[in-house]
Formats: structure tokens, sequence, C-alpha cells
């Protein structure tokens, strides 16, 4: 579907929207969602158990592992400034306490290749998966597994050097051990199992915090170029009410706190927030673990209450009567004024730089992706206007993929993928977001036309 957006270049206006360039602006993946199959991550176990939309029994995805040369030419094109990626943990240690050597020089050639084309790269040691070694002893469950992250954190560090000095440990936590213990969708399948979610979290904050202090001290104690940041991906939903009603306000804080504010706590603060500890530390007292906020926005969720402990007390519905473009292909609610909430709240705790680590949409026809594009990105000019040190975006995605157990029918990319023979092509909305990228200005006919799109849905 073509949009009727003009080029940038038809003429500014004093209304046009000016992006600072202290704000890089770029996309993100996932290892296991593009890479393609190693046989050795716990996702092709659990493909290959049948657990995957669609029939889905092995994941080839975009074939990315193979094809990095012609991706990163792509992402030249969407002049990307900076990219976030993962590394996929089975691809580097297969077996137990055995690096692959293959593995590591394979990103190594990646961080060379970003670096030749001038994108900056954003490495997350953790996006959802594990070797299934370590998934069939228990993973995140298991304490052991904190010293096995940072082993293998170590590896990855060591290996990357020069080339990569912005890390985030691990991607949205709440997400990971929501859908792994509470909803039974992601490899582990546990349901309703509310001890198992504080328990990995407890880990997974634990893994953080002691990964943070590792890549800092090694970075330094080698020497390696390049201002180490480290931080982790928190997926902030804005959580919303309809009703003033105390029992729903109470609902909402408790849901706010156990599936956002814990995650801040400990990562953040280094502290162990009830239930996780009783009070104790992970850190030292007064120290930070995290050099940015990682932010990942996506949608609004309206709360109710409910007597479930299995659901943290609360429901999360989705705002009824939304018009088709209000809304993506999953059913989530567009609505951009959320990432000024949420990014406005997690600020005025900490005062830490923001680093909006996803954000983005399904939307296979490309109807609404440009609009999204525009409509957060205002948001994101009054945040900075307004203070906050906003200084990266980085859309989800840089190209189609498997949406985890959702299979390939929700497509996030800029770029589409033709999963039968690879090809792949800039959407619209991909050429409107690369001129955005390279002039860092969004010419304000086009801020009318999405206005009036906008109002009229
Ligand atoms: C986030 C995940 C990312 C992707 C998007 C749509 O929760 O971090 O991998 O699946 O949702």
């Amino acid at each position: 579907m073509k949009h009727n957006i003009p080029k940038q270049s038809l003429g500014r206006t004093n209304t046009d929207l000016q992006l600072p360039r202290t704000l890089l602006l770029g996309s993100a993946t996932a290892a296991t969602q593009i890479e393609g199959d190693d046989g050795k991550c716990n996702w092709s176990h659990w493909a290959a158990a049948g657990k995957i939309a669609g029939g889905v029994r092995s994941i080839k995805a975009a074939d990315h592992w193979n094809r990095l040369e012609e991706d990163v030419n792509l992402m030249k094109k969407l002049n990307q400034e900076c990219y976030r990626l993962s590394i996929e943990w089975s691809r580097v240690e297969p077996e137990e306490g055995q690096f692959s050597h293959e593995g590591l020089q394979h990103y190594l050639h990646e961080m060379q290749l970003l670096k030749e084309a001038g994108i900056i790269p954003l490495v997350t040691l953790h996006h959802f998966s594990c070797p299934q070694w370590l998934q069939e002893q228990g993973a995140w469950k298991k304490r052991k597994t904190v010293k096995l992250f940072v082993r293998f954190v170590t590896k990855v560090v060591e290996t990357l050097g020069d080339l990569a000095w912005e890390y985030c440990t691990i991607n949205e936590p709440n997400v990971f051990v929501n859908d792994t213990y509470m909803d039974g969708l992601y490899p582990g399948g546990g349901k309703n199992d509310v001890m198992g979610y504080f328990k990995a979290a407890r880990h997974m904050i634990e893994a953080h915090v002691k990964s943070y202090t590792c890549i800092h001290e090694l970075r330094k104690s080698r020497g390696f170029t390049g201002k180490t940041r480290v931080g982790f991906a928190h997926h902030l939903a804005f959580f919303d009410q309809k009703s003033k009603s105390p029992l729903i306000s109470l609902s909402r804080r408790f849901m706010d706190y156990s599936f956002h504010r814990i995650f801040f706590k400990g990562m953040v603060e280094g502290k162990k927030p009830f239930p996780i500890g009783w009070g104790g530390r992970f850190g030292q007292r007064g120290k930070t673990y995290c050099d940015f906020l990682g932010i990942n926005y996506y949608s609004r969720h309206i709360v109710r209450s409910s007597w479930n402990p299995a659901t943290l007390f609360g429901q999360l519905d989705v705002e009824k009567n939304l018009s088709a473009k209000q809304k993506n292909d999953l059913g989530w609610e567009i609505y951009p004024e959320g990432l000024g909430h949420v990014i406005r709240q997690a600020w005025n705790q900490y005062k830490l730089p923001v680093f909006i680590t996803e954000n983005g949409l399904a939307d296979a026809a490309d109807s609404r992706r440009a609009s999204f594009i525009v409509n957060h990105l205002e948001q994101v000019a009054q945040l900075i206007q307004e203070g906050v040190d906003i200084q990266r975006y980085f859309h989800w995605s840089l190209m189609d993929n498997l949406e985890w157990n959702d299979g390939y029918g929700p497509r996030f990319g800029l770029i589409e993928i033709n999963y039968d023979t690879q090809e792949r092509q800039i959407r619209p909305s991909g050429h409107l977001y690369a001129e955005i990228c390279h002039n860092h200005v969004i010419p304000s006919r086009t801020r009318e036309i999405i206005k009036k799109e906008t109002l009229a849905s």
C-alpha cells in the first residue's frame, strides 16, 4: 500500500518538527526472530514441539545469519544511525562450557560491517532465548544460571572488544517471566506459576547487576575504546483506568509495581524489592546499575481489578470500540500519548538518559506504520523539549520476523520479507522513516497529512 506523503525535500516551513542530532534514529531486531535455526536454541525445540502458531516446526525466519552483508546494506539505505541486535547464546555456547569460535567470529564480523556502515550498535545479551542445554537444567528458575550468564557475557564482551560499547543485558524481563511462567507461551511453558515468576525475576535482576559490573570492569581493564554504557530494555505498558474506583486504583498500582517497578528497583537501584527479597540488595548502596533507561513501548491497557493472585490481582483490557486504524494487526491499541506518560514517569524518577529500545506495530498492509512513526516521534520531540534526555530511538523492527509463539503472521518490519524467496523490500513507511533518519526533520506537510489521517480514524 502506498501512502501519499510527499518527499521531505518539498519544502520546509516553520512548523517542521526538528529532531536533535543528539538523538540517534535506528531500528531493532532479535537473533531468534531473524537469524534462522541453529538447532541448539530452546526456541528450536519449542517450535519442533508444535508450540508456534501457523504450524511452524523449524525457524528459518529471515535467514539473516547468511545475509549479513545484504541486510547491513539495507540498513544503510534506510539511513540507520544505530541498530539494536541480540546475540544468540546457543550460537556462542552450543554446549555447556564449550564456546564456538565460529559463532563468536560471526558476531565480530557483524560488528565490523556495522562499523564500516557508520552504524552504532546496541548489543542485547538476552532476548527471550537460551541454549536448549540450559533450558533442560531449569533456565532462569535456577540460581546457577546467573553465573552461567555472566560467563557468556564475559566471552561476548571480550570478543567484541572495541567494536561494541553499549550493551543491553536483558530484554523485557517482565514480559519474559510472564509469558514463560504465567501464560505458558514461551519455552518452559509454566502456567499461573507465581513463584516461578518471582524466582526467575530475582535471578534475572541479579544477573543484570553482576553483568553491569562485569562489563564495566572488563572493558576498562582491557582498555577497550568507546564509553561503556550498560542498561536493560524494560517493557513499559501504559496502564490506564476508566473509573476512579479505589479498588481499580489499587489494582493498577499493584500491577504497575509487580510488572514495572520491581524491575526498575532491582536493575537500576540494585535492590531486592519485595517479594524478591526483604529489603536487601544485589548491589552497593547508593550505586546505580544502569547507565541508561531502555524503554520498549507498544500500547495502552485498561486496568480492571480482580481477586485472582494468578493474574497479579488485576485484569488488563484493550480499549473498547477502537476503529481498525486505532489498533495494529494483533489488536494492540495504538496510543502514542502512552509513550509520553511512561517515559515521563521513568525520567522523573531516575533522571538517566533514555534509549527507546523498541517501538513499533504489526501492520502487514503498511497502512498505519507511517503515521505510527510520526505520531510517536512527535511525542519524543515533545519530551526532549521538556528536558528529557532521550538519546536513541530504535523502531521495532528493521525487518519482518518470527513474532515468537505468534509465528510469522504479524508483520513488524520496515522491510518486508517474502519468507518463500527471502526477498527483501523496503516498505513505503520505511522510505519515509529513512528520510526522517537522514534529515532529522518531519516536514510540516507530512505532519499535517498524518494529523488529518489520525483525526479521521
Ligand atoms: C517485544 C519483544 C520483541 C517483539 C515485540 C513485538 O515484547 O521484545 O522481541 O516481539 O515485542
